[in-house]
């Protein structure tokens, strides 16, 4: 099956049991500063699973696009990626385990038509430090379900992973795992929990691929679901949220009794094919197809295999963070959505695609994705410019950090190689460290971290020191910040309309604050294509001009900005190439190329009818 089959499947399975479709969240969590991206379809509906009503009602369900920054590295298999799909239904005090688990049965053999012999589940074990019992309510229903297709279907304890490699399958089909496997919440297992987080036990189905598939690296070890060796690949996972943790020793039941259940898309839809490789599923069937066709190679050649897992996994991702207004940046998600593109880059040249092939590799993804995914066409053009330019940037140094990264010769890096070779070269840590590891070499990462902090203070020392005296680069920082103020002050006309006016505008060395008329808070779409339409005139490389002219003069051309008495009769007029008209004293850079990455930080209110926006330029 396709993905959009199997996701069409899922929802018209759970509609018809009641269920209401709620959106997609973008991938950058709303009001969560505790995670840079959203990795799962419930972090948004916590308020709702610790009791809140859900205006949507108490069954819901959606495909949440998510990315889990963790699995950078082990990209490269064939059932790993940092981006994916996660089909999500959710029971907030309506259902509980008996339809939960014969549901997702049901969809899975009924709808999907898989094979139940090749389903292996299994469950929570108990805690005894947290006084939380063995989940014998799911064995039980999970015994029924089997039997309805005829499989006798033995209980097994296994406790941790490593007992699993020591104890096999031992004719088991249900199996009792520790915490650390089943139970789910946020924040892992119960003793690393914040206090007020919702968790509970969960259940999850694993799909047996077949002996063909396992590494033959784990062939001294026993075979078990959790087993790493790629022949068992997890499907979906139950989580039965009914406790909440009241302290450090105490877990106490949620005023409801929830489901929350995720099942990766890229998975389930790689059962349907009995392939347990993600990467030849349908969405990646453009982009792999480009890549033969560019560099002459196969994906069927062991040598290039894992570059390109990397090359469609990372420039999907990048794909997805950028249409959600990620930017490539050195900070938080934008460096996450840099370290992507640059890694994509090093893959590049393993297979030997030509420059310049990322963007067109990214565009694949658009027609598989566009009818659910708007955004994605509306930003082609967007996206495919970010990640040209990225490409473009790095690649004017990658060849003189490769050869300096070379020139620290056949040993450990320090941190300080680490710290030249981010700065200077443009190297996201990991990418050295990744580069080390290829030569069975590691990096001091507690030293780079030292640099870094080293760094960071002194350059925020300086500017304060350089802005109270009001000189050189604190002068020319001011000045771009005053050009971006412009630009963004035409742009949030050109997205919200006319109506917008100045109220004020306050800049530093380090961020420009723009005040502005507008009755509402902006949506992350209007956001987003303010920054990009900045970002735009940026790359533009726009000419800025002015010229002195009576204000009337000035009103006819239809200049805009804060203007009035002070400026007496005669006023100046900056001119951005054809783009800005605004009345201003100066002083400017001489051309938007100066100005670097506009990246708007964040919007707020300041009082009735007048929004705030806080940007920066990188
Ligand atoms: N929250 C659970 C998970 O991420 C189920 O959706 O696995």
């Amino acid at each position: 099956m396709t993905v959009q089959e199997v996701r069409n499947a899922y929802f018209e399975f759970f509609k018809k049991r009641g269920h209401t479709r709620i959106p997609s969240q973008t991938l950058i969590p709303e009001n969560d500063p505790t995670t840079l991206f959203v990795s799962s379809g419930m972090q948004p509906l916590v308020p709702f699973l610790l009791g809140k009503p859900h205006p949507e009602g108490d069954r819901l369900m959606n495909a949440q696009r998510s990315f889990r920054a963790d699995d950078i590295e082990e990209v490269g298999d064939n059932r790993h990626t940092t981006f994916f799909e996660m089909l999500g239904n959710w029971s907030l005090g309506s259902y509980f385990k008996e339809e939960q688990l014969s549901w997702f049965f049901s969809f899975l053999t009924d709808e999907l038509k898989l094979d139940p012999k090749r389903i292996y589940v299994t469950v929570f074990a108990g805690d005894d430090t947290y006084n939380i019992p063995r989940d014998d309510a799911s064995v039980a229903i999970w015994k029924k379900l089997f039997a309805s297709k005829g499989i006798e279907a033995k209980d097994v304890y296994i406790g941790t992973e490593e007992a699993g490699y020591k104890e096999g399958m031992q004719g088991g089909r249900i199996f009792y795992y520790d915490a650390k496997k089943n139970w789910w919440s946020r924040g892992g297992v119960p003793g690393t929990m914040p206090i007020g987080d919702p968790a509970g036990p969960d259940s999850e189905v694993f799909y047996d691929f077949g002996e063909a598939f396992a590494d033959p690296a784990f062939r001294d070890k026993h075979e078990h679901p959790n087993s790493d060796s790629g022949r068992f690949v997890e499907i979906g996972n139950s989580v039965f949220m009914e406790y909440v943790k009241k302290d450090e020793h105490t877990f106490a039941a949620l005023p409801q009794k929830n489901v929350d259940f995720g099942g990766g898309l890229e998975r389930l839809t790689a059962a349907t094919r009995n392939n347990p490789d993600v990467f030849l599923i349908d969405v990646f069937d453009g982009g792999r197809k480009l890549i033969e066709e560019l560099s002459h190679t196969m994906y069927t050649d062991t040598v290039y295999q894992a570059s390109y897992r990397v090359l469609l996994d990372h420039l999907r991702a990048a794909t997805f963070m950028i249409a959600d207004g990620v930017v490539p940046t050195n900070s938080d998600a934008g460096y996450i959505a840099r370290r992507l593109l640059r890694r994509a880059v090093r893959h590049a040249d393993i297979v030997g695609l030509p420059q310049n092939s990322l963007a067109r590799i990214a565009a694949t993804f658009i027609p598989p994705y566009e009818a659910q995914y708007s955004a994605l066409k509306q930003q082609s053009k967007h996206i495919y410019d970010t990640i040209n330019a990225e490409e473009e940037k790095f690649r004017t140094t990658l060849t003189k950090g490769l050869r300096q990264f070379d020139k620290l010769g056949d040993r450990d890096i320090s941190g300080s190689d680490a710290f030249i070779l981010f700065t200077t070269y443009g190297f996201p840590v990991e990418l050295t460290v990744e580069l080390a590891r290829e030569k069975g070499h590691r990096v001091d990462l507690a030293a780079y971290e030292e640099e870094l902090t080293r760094h960071r203070e002194a350059s925020r020392k300086g500017a304060e020191k350089k802005f109270k005296g009001g000189l050189g680069d604190t002068s020319k920082m001011s000045v771009r910040y005053h050009t971006a103020t412009h630009l963004l002050h035409q742009a949030l006309r050109d997205v919200l309309g006319t109506s917008v006016e100045q109220r004020g505008s306050n800049i530093t060395p380090e961020r420009l604050r723009f005040d502005f008329t507008f009755p509402r808070k902006m949506t992350d779409d209007e956001k987003q294509r303010v920054a990009a339409l900045v970002n735009e005139k940026i790359r533009d490389a726009l000419p800025v001009t002015y010229k002195d002219m009576s204000l009337a003069e000035a009103r006819k051309l239809g200049a805009i900005g804060l203007f009035g008495e002070k400026y007496g009769d005669t006023v100046r007029v900056y001119q951005i190439g054809d783009y800005s008209l605004e009345f201003c004293g100066g002083p400017h850079v001489t051309n938007t190329s100066e100005l670097g990455e506009f990246v708007l930080v964040k919007e707020s209110s300041v009082g009735s009818g007048v929004r705030r926006i806080k940007a920066v330029l990188k």
